[in-house]
């Protein structure tokens, strides 16, 4: 059965790390997959971690089964960092959270309960929007179609042409929205779209489904959170994907939510029943090691502050490297503005670059950014800025 099997192509993001793993060259550079480097080039586990695992490995007393739905502890620190503490869905009890490896988990959760509440409903992504986005809802048998986001001449939202496409959305159907730090292109929604897409959805009854990936990487923990709680205002029911990949450094752990807000909590308890089952049947019971990192450090005063200040040093160094990029990109002579860069949010960045240059500057400087040309500013750093910018200017030339 295996003998007619062709190859699949390798994933555009993470392929990109096995060849530049492959790579001998001694001034290689990754800004491909988005993992966060510090000053010296590193990833490093954040101290808030360690301490948080080393109490876990003092006081873990059994490695068995977490419930379908994760740890209670996690769900509810989850809730109150992503719509704040007093909100009104909290007391409200209109909220219902799974604890999922990962943000692409959260997401197949997500796509799996639409197929079994509303199978014919379509799945509208950004264009561009994460590669992964299309695969992941196809695998999951749910028609995906796109609207308009970027205008590469402003480097910014289209917002006239994503809205009008958005007026034709029938009720029912599922528009997938970045929370912040847009993935790929670092352009966000203003409040004001913000307001107008929320608004829209609820007149229409369209379900909003948010992939928030990079609270606290943009402006802030709750400056990010705007967007989410902008469609809490007007929204009666929507998702939230949530991945703590990105502001906890816990990548591999797998550690993530999809939290399910409905207009009362009878509607959430019976939701957050289908929600277990698309878990019991995918993945049985999420990982635990990562959730419990989250829960101790957010139930935790000091570790949270102590946390904080780790998120915000993450983020002022990505926003320093955007002003350092566009500087450097300049004095070396290129010919192209790239200023927009600096006021774009998040680890990515679209540069602009055709495939074509992309391809040059893997072959000629083995500088390594996704074939869509976006670029993962925090993988920049002093020490390859110079190398990496002059690899752009010879490449556009
Ligand atoms: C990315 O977009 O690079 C990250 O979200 C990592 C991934 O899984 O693709």
């Amino acid at each position: 059965m295996f003998e007619t099997i062709n190859p699949a192509a390798e994933d555009s993001i993470l392929g990109l790390t096995v060849e530049f793993q492959k790579d001998t060259n001694p001034k290689k550079i990754n800004l491909g997959v988005g993992v966060y480097k510090d000053g010296s080039g590193q990833t490093p586990v954040l101290s808030t971690v360690k301490e948080a695992e080393a109490r876990l490995l003092r006081s873990e007393a059994t490695k068995s089964y977490l419930p379908i739905d994760g740890l209670a502890s996690y769900a509810e620190l989850n809730q109150q960092i992503v719509f704040g503490s007093e909100h009104t869905i909290l007391s409200d009890e209109r909220a219902a959270t799974v604890q999922t490896p990962g943000g692409t988990g959260a997401l197949r959760v997500a796509a799996d309960f639409v197929r079994r509440i509303s199978p014919k409903a379509t799945v509208w992504l950004s264009d561009p929007t994460w590669p992964n986005h299309p695969n992941l809802f196809g695998g999951a048998a749910l028609q995906a179609s796109s609207y308009p986001y970027f205008d590469a001449d402003s480097n910014g939202v289209d917002f006239d042409r994503m809205m009008a496409v958005l007026e034709t959305i029938p009720a029912g159907d599922i528009l997938l929205l970045h929370g912040c730090c847009h993935n790929p292109t670092g352009a966000d929604l203003s409040t004001q779209q913000w307001q107008e897409v929320a608004s829209l959805c609820a007149g229409r009854g369209i379900l909003p489904l948010l992939d928030f990936a990079y609270q606290g990487f943009g402006d802030g923990l709750d400056e990010d959170a705007s967007g989410v709680r902008i469609v809490a205002d007007h929204c009666r029911e929507f998702l939230v994907a949530t991945s703590y990949s990105k502001n906890f450094g816990l990548y591999n752990e797998r550690v993530g939510a999809l939290t399910l807000v409905a207009a009362s909590s009878e509607a959430a308890e019976a939701a957050h029943s289908h929600l277990k089952i698309c878990v019991r049947t995918n993945y049985s019971n999420p990982p635990a090691h990562g959730g419990q990192i989250v829960a101790e450090i957010l139930g935790d005063p000091d570790l949270r502050q102590r946390w904080e200040v780790e998120l915000a040093d993450m983020r002022n160094r990505i926003n320093d490297m955007r002003h350092h990029f566009v500087e450097t990109l300049d004095e070396q002579g290129a010919d192209r503005d790239f200023s927009f860069i600096a006021h774009q949010r998040g680890m990515f960045s679209y540069s602009g670059l055709t495939p074509t240059q992309v391809q040059a500057l893997r072959e000629r400087h083995s500088i390594y950014i996704v074939g869509s040309g976006r670029i993962n500013v925090a993988g920049m750093t002093e020490a390859n800025m110079e190398y990496l910018c002059a690899g752009i200017v010879d490449v556009l030339e």
